[in-house]
């Protein structure tokens, strides 16, 4: 999702000031209906426990349902007995392992590319690339308006360093051709999109993207955060899903999805993940991935393609939720992956919904609001797991049948 927040603008003299005065969370926690911030006891599955109840999870990431899968719970116990439970250091001087190399080999191979970077988060993939690519003035992020937060981070990271900023038309390819005819030609542009995007569930027009990229000798990264598992052969993601695996010149993401783990990956070209691991202040100044976390990734990594049954599942489950939600009535936008976003256009009502859904039906759904998201884009956000079972997806489509017809939004 991309950030958008106006809490920069409240404040005066003291710093503090904006805080002192944001009012928004502590008069929707006296309301009850503050949604952010839940500690559940458990999120293991398909159902995870809130507050000592048993809730259907459909506002997860874990896409593949790997989080408690006993080969990947074997692999990351077993790394923590062998090696620790973290490296204490980041990768440039005592953060590095054997563990971290095998990742990013076995990563770099399930995509075809020549080498591999393992990064702490997803998050850190972004702005280390970003800024360790775009770092003078003539360098130029093109990016989709709705990229993830993380690419506008390091977009911003790069504007530091007097990088400049051209946002184009969503998933629009002819957009971008327009924008980069108009960059100078002593300046040198990267493209960045979302391969899925993380709030519509729609995939990049990578196609398009990818003519237009090479028709003007541009870069590009594709962050494909929510595909990888999803989309594509084997789970290899968007542009394997178009079999332009050999165009895009990077392929990102994280291991907080699929890979039921946290840490970051990269793959491209050897001598540029090797200027990255040189030059990103954010990769070299910060700890490594963890073992048991390393070690949790490699081991889903293998499962994925051990299981492929599971991509199966996943992709029945949301086409059944998809198909079955149009079919209520439910606007869901351009969705044809694992996320799917319930258009309610309104945050009162979003929040409303989503609080009956919780407390009337036990279904944990997430819900998008603004700031978060631009006003009219208010949505509840659902995603799937392979190892939903019909009986919880059966469930949910009753829930927001009933909650639908009582808000009037189908
Ligand atoms: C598209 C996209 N990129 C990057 C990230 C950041 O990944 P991580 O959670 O590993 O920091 C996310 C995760 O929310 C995402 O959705």
């Amino acid at each position: 999702m991309a950030a958008r927040t106006s809490l920069s603008r409240i404040g005066g003299r003291d710093v503090f000031e904006k805080a002192y005065k944001f009012m928004t969370a502590d008069n929707a926690r006296a309301m009850g209906v503050y949604p952010f911030f839940r500690p559940l006891d458990f999120n293991n599955g398909p159902e995870a426990q809130l507050e000592g109840r048993t809730v259907i999870m459909l506002g997860s990431n874990n896409y593949l349902g790997l989080t408690t899968h006993p080969k990947v719970r074997e692999a990351a116990r077993n790394a923590i007995d062998k090696y620790g439970t973290s490296m204490t250091g980041s990768r440039l001087v005592n953060g590095s392992m054997r563990l971290h190399n095998e990742l990013e080999q076995k990563l770099a191979a399930f995509h075809g590319k020549e080498a591999g970077l393992v990064f702490t988060t997803g998050y850190q993939v972004n702005i280390a690339t970003i800024s360790a690519l775009l770092s003078n003035k003539r360098s130029v992020a093109m990016i989709d308006k709705d990229d993830h937060a993380s690419i506008y981070d390091g977009v911003r990271l790069a504007q530091a360093a007097g990088a400049r900023m051209v946002r184009y038309k969503h998933s629009d390819p002819a957009a971008l051709d327009s924008a980069l005819s108009e960059i100078a030609d002593t300046e040198g542009a990267l493209v960045i999109t979302d391969g899925v995007f993380s709030a519509q569930g729609e995939i990049a027009s990578l196609p398009g993207i990818v003519e237009v990229v090479k028709k003007h000798k541009a870069r590009l990264l594709v962050d494909d955060a929510h595909a990888l598992g999803v989309i594509g052969p084997g789970g290899r993601g968007t542009a394997a899903h178009f079999g332009l695996e050999k165009e895009v010149d990077l392929i990102g993401g994280t291991f907080s999805k699929s890979l039921a783990s946290i840490g970051g990956w990269l793959v491209g070209e050897r001598k540029v993940l090797d200027y990255i691991q040189h030059f990103a202040y954010s990769f070299l100044f910060a700890a490594s991935a963890a073992p048991p976390c390393v070690a949790a990734a490699m081991a889903s990594l293998e499962v994925m393609q051990e299981e492929p049954w599971r991509q199966e599942k996943l992709r029945e489950n949301f086409t059944y939720m998809r198909t079955e939600l149009q079919r209520l009535g439910f606007e869901l936008g351009k969705t044809e992956t694992a996320v799917i976003p319930i258009y309610i256009r309104d945050d009162l009502k979003t929040v409303m919904m989503w609080k009956s859904l919780l407390d009337d039906y036990s279904l944990y759904v997430n819900p998008f609001i603004t700031p978060g998201v631009p006003p009219k884009q208010q949505v509840l956000r659902t995603s799937y797991m392979a190892t939903h079972e019909r009986k919880h997806l059966d469930h949910a489509l009753e829930a927001f049948e009933k909650v639908g017809k009582k808000f009037g939004v189908i």
